[in-house]
């Protein structure tokens, strides 16, 4: 009896471990960023005004112990604060009320607001923007690895406490078979090595082709911290195409010429270098500009056009290196994104104006796609002082669901941009 004491008691003490390590604190503190989502992310971002007004400051700003008494009832509360906050807010209409909610979790909401620090816009090149996802995956690594631990564990109670019961009742057994010899542990090898080996195979022949970080060395040195960053030129003077057509197009060398026939020098703030450190004379690449135009920078003129093929001579086409390129069944265009979609060149590329070169900022990948049309919304017409994108007039049904307030936006999945027939050829 003493012996399956002990053995039911090492193993109790082990699984109590780990259930334990599995539950790992940061559970605990995320209260606050949990109950956040739940239930007020729908009218709420914590530093932007939403359908709600962004929450920080907000200590600033209430007389003291207010939020307990709004949180709890807005509707109710009329002191001049909260009037003036109706006011102000009439056409959200009045927040929702609150009172299952108790001091300490209004407090661990606050707190997460308060400490929320928008999503850092990368710096440097190496930087994934997927790393939700990735953190994901090695939790839910971690947690397999834990329950066939306590499977392992159990497996072994099991055989152990049948052996005692076996001897106790004086039956016969054959000594055990070690567990590396035993024919279901190494079938569960096996079974695990190829599941570990085809995901591996899979992620990575869905990630080929995908170029995330990707820096060529281009024919120039051109800088886009220089221009579009320290010289602040407009990313529409060089990319113009991309507010109407589907291409947001490169530049020819003509546009680079309406400055440079005059910036013959570079003598600007920013050093540049290259990737692996190399200092840059931009001197010269203004220079190489030169020679693709079929400037003389000495005579200040184009050169003549002896060969009569209507370029001067010795000019020719900039080959810069394509960075961004999708698959050939996908169909991207910008001018949706951003004259309709109102998207920021950023939100895609990154700090474009502070790349010394330009790099693949995004994954490209379709789950990147659809994660944003998920989440963004569109500039959906409003019928009552017709604001908005007049093309979603149609949608009758969103519009009734606005009007009974079950619905207080329209993502881009809900106009279809899920369906797999937009993006695909
Ligand atoms: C249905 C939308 C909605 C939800 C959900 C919602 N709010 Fe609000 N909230 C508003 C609106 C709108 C206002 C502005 C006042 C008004 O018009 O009612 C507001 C105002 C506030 C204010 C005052 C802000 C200031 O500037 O002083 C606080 C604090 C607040 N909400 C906290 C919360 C918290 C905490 C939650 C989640 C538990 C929450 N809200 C959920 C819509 C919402
Ligand atoms: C003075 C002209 C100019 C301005 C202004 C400019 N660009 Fe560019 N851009 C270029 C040229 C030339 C290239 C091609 C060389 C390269 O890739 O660096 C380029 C390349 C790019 C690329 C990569 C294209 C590819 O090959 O996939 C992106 C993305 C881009 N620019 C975005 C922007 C954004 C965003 C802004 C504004 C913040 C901007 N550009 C401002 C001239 C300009
Ligand atoms: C709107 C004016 C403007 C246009 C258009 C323009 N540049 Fe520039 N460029 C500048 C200015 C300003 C500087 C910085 C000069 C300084 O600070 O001394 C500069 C600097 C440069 C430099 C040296 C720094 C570096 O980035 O390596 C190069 C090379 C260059 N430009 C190439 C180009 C090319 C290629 C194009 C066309 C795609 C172009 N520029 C278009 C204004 C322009
Ligand atoms: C919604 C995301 C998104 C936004 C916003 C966006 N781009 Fe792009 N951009 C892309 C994708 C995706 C590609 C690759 C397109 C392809 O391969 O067909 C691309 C390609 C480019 C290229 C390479 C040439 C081309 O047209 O294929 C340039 C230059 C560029 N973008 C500039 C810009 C500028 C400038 C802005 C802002 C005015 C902008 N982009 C806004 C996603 C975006
Ligand atoms: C940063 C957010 C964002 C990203 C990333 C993004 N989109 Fe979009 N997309 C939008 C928005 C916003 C609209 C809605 C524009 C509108 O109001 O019609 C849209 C609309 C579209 C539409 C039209 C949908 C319809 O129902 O008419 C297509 C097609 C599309 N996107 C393709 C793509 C593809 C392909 C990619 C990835 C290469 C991509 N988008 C990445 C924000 C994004
Ligand atoms: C918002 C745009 C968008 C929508 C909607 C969309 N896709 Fe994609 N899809 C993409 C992009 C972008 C890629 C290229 C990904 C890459 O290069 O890795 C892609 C790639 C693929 C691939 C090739 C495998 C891969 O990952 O490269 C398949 C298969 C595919 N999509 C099927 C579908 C199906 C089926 C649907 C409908 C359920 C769908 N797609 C809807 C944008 C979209």
């Amino acid at each position: 009896m003493s012996r399956f004491r002990k053995i039911f008691n090492k193993s109790f003490v082990g699984l109590l471990l780990l259930t334990c390590l599995s539950l790992s604190h940061k559970s605990f503190a995320a209260d606050g960023e949990a109950l956040f989502k739940s239930m007020c992310a729908n009218c709420h971002k914590p530093d932007k005004d939403y359908t709600g007004p962004a929450l920080q400051g907000w200590k600033d700003r209430q007389p003291d112990g207010w939020i307990y008494k709004w949180v709890a009832a807005p509707g109710a509360l009329i002191d001049p604060y909260a009037s003036a906050l109706k006011t102000k807010w009439k056409a959200s209409g009045i927040m929702t009320a609150f009172p299952q909610l108790k001091k300490d979790e209004i407090d661990a909401i606050m707190k997460y607001v308060d400490e929320y620090k928008p999503p850092v816009v990368v710096e440097g090149p190496k930087n994934s923007n997927d790393k939700n996802t990735d953190g994901n995956s090695l939790l839910f690594g971690v947690l397999t690895l834990v329950f066939a631990l306590i499977a392992f564990i159990l497996l072994q109670v099991n055989s152990n406490l049948k052996k005692l019961s076996d001897e106790k009742i004086g039956v016969y057994r054959s000594e055990p078979v070690p567990f590396y010899k035993n024919k279901t542990y190494l079938m569960a090898g096996v079974i695990g090595l190829f599941a570990l080996g085809g995901y591996f195979a899979i992620d990575g022949a869905i990630g080929l082709g995908r170029m995330q970080n990707y820096q060529p060395v281009q024919p120039i040195y051109y800088s886009h911290t220089v221009h579009a960053g320290t010289n602040q030129i407009s990313c529409l003077y060089c990319h113009g195409t991309a507010q109407d057509s589907k291409h947001a197009g490169i530049p020819s060398v003509n546009v680079c010429m309406n400055c440079h026939k005059s910036i013959a020098k570079y003598e600007g703030p920013d050093k540049l270098e290259r990737e692996d450190g190399t200092a840059v004379n931009g001197t010269a690449e203004i220079e190489k500009l030169y020679e693709y135009a079929g400037w003389d920078p000495i005579a200040k003129e184009y050169k003549a056009d002896k060969n009569n093929d209507g370029v001067p001579d010795g000019a020719k086409p900039i080959q810069w290196v394509k960075i961004h390129n999708l698959p050939d069944h996908v169909y991207f265009n910008h001018s949706q994104h951003i004259k309709v979609g109102k998207q920021q060149c950023q939100t895609c590329h990154g700090n474009i104006q502070e790349m010394g070169e330009v790099y693949q900022f995004s994954t490209l990948s379709m789950g990147w796609c659809i994660n944003c049309h998920r989440e963004s919304k569109v500039d959906f017409f409003n019928k009552a002082d017709s604001t908005g994108n007049k093309f979603y007039s149609i949608y009758e049904k969103f519009h009734n669901d606005i009007k009974n307030k079950k619905l207080d936006s329209v993502t881009v999945e809900k106009i279809g941009g899920t369906e797999c027939q937009k993006c695909h050829y």
